[in-house]
C-alpha cells in the first residue's frame, strides 16, 4: 500500500491512516478521494487490519471539504458525477466497509470533510475541531450525503439549521449534540481512538461485519438520489460562480 496523499500505519490489526493535503488543509481532491477508494478496496480482506482510524495531518484540520478549486468551472452534469462517483467510490463504501471506520476528527472538518466523517461509523474529536457544512455559501448543498447522514445524527432541525446558517459548531457543541461521541485534547485523540480500536480488535469480527449490515439496513436510497440530482443542477446557477469566485478571490459572496 503506497500512495502520494494517503500515510497507512498498520499496528496491532489498527490501521491508522492519515489524510495527508496539509497544504489545502487535506481537502479531498479527485486523487485522494481515489486514493481513499483503493486502500478500501485493498484492505476490506486483509486480515492485518481489523478497525481502519482516519484522520487528518497537521494540527489544523481533518479534512476542509471537497477541494473547491477542482470544481469550480464545472457545470451541472459533472457536478452531478462529481457527487455520485465520489458517493458511490468513497463515502457509501466507508459506510458499508465490514469493518469498522473510526474517524478521529483533530480539526476543521467542514462539507465534504464532515461528511467523511459522517461516513465512518464513528467520531472522537479534538477539543479544537470546529465541524460544518458550509456549502450554501458557495451556491451549493452537501453532495457527499451530508443532507442525509445529518438529519439521521443530530435531527432534522439542528441538521438543518447547520446547513442553512452555513455555521461551524465547536466539538463541544458536537459532543452535545451527538454528531461525536467523545471530546479529547489533540494531544490525546489518536492515543484514545487506538484504545477503543483495541477493544474492537477483540471482538468477533464476523459479528461485528454483520452489525454493520444491520445498523446500516434501514437507510433509504432515494434521499441520496436527490441530493446528488440538486447538488448537479446547482452547478449551473449563478450563485455557484459567485461563490466559488468569491472563496478563491477572498471575499465574502454577493448573492443576488
Ligand atoms: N478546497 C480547496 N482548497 C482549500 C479548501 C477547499 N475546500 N479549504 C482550504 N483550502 C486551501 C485554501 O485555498 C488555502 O490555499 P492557498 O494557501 O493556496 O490560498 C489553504 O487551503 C489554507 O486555507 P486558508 O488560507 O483559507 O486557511 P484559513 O485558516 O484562513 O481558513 C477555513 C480555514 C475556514 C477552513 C477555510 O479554508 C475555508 O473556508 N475553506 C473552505 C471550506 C468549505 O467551504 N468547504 C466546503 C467545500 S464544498 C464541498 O465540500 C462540496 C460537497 O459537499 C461535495
Amino acid at each position: 500500500m503506497s500512495y502520494q496523499n494517503l500515510i497507512v500505519e498498520i499496528e496491532n490489526k489498527i490501521a491508522l491512516v492519515t489524510l495527508n493535503r496539509p497544504q489545502a488543509l487535506n481537502a479531498l481532491n479527485k486523487e485522494l478521494l481515489g486514493e481513499i477508494s483503493s486502500f478500501l478496496d485493498e484492505s476490506a480482506g486483509n486480515p492485518e487490519i481489523r478497525v481502519v482510524i482516519l484522520t487528518g495531518s497537521g494540527e489544523k484540520s481533518f479534512v476542509a471539504g471537497a477541494d473547491i478549486k477542482e470544481f469550480s468551472d464545472f457545470a451541472g452534469t459533472q457536478g452531478e458525477e462529481l457527487a455520485r462517483k465520489g458517493q458511490e467510490q468513497v463515502f457509501d463504501k466507508m459506510e458499508n466497509f465490514p469493518k469498522p471506520i473510526i474517524a478521529a476528527v483533530n480539526g476543521f472538518a467542514l462539507g465534504g470533510g464532515l461528511e467523511l466523517a459522517m461516513s465512518a461509523h464513528f467520531r472522537i474529536a479534538s477539543d479544537n475541531a470546529k465541524l460544518g457544512l458550509p456549502e450554501v455559501t458557495l451556491g451549493l448543498i452537501p453532495g457527499y450525503g451530508g443532507t442525509q447522514r445529518l438529519p439521521k445524527l443530530i435531527g432534522k432541525g439542528r441538521a438543518s439549521q447547520m446547513i442553512f446558517t452555513a455555521e461551524m459548531i465547536s466539538a463541544e457543541r458536537a459532543y452535545e449534540i451527538g454528531l461525536v461521541n467523545e471530546v479529547v485534547a489533540q494531544a490525546e485523540l489518536l492515543e484514545r481512538a487506538k484504545a477503543i480500536a483495541s477493544k474492537i480488535v477483540k471482538n468477533s469480527s464476523v459479528a461485528i461485519a454483520k452489525a454493520i449490515q444491520a445498523i446500516n439496513a434501514s437507510d433509504a436510497k432515494e434521499g441520496f438520489d436527490i441530493e446528488i440530482k440538486s447538488f448537479g443542477e446547482l452547478f449551473d446557477e449563478a450563485d455557484f460562480k459567485e461563490g466559488t469566485a468569491a472563496f478563491m478571490e477572498k471575499r465574502k459572496p454577493n448573492f443576488k
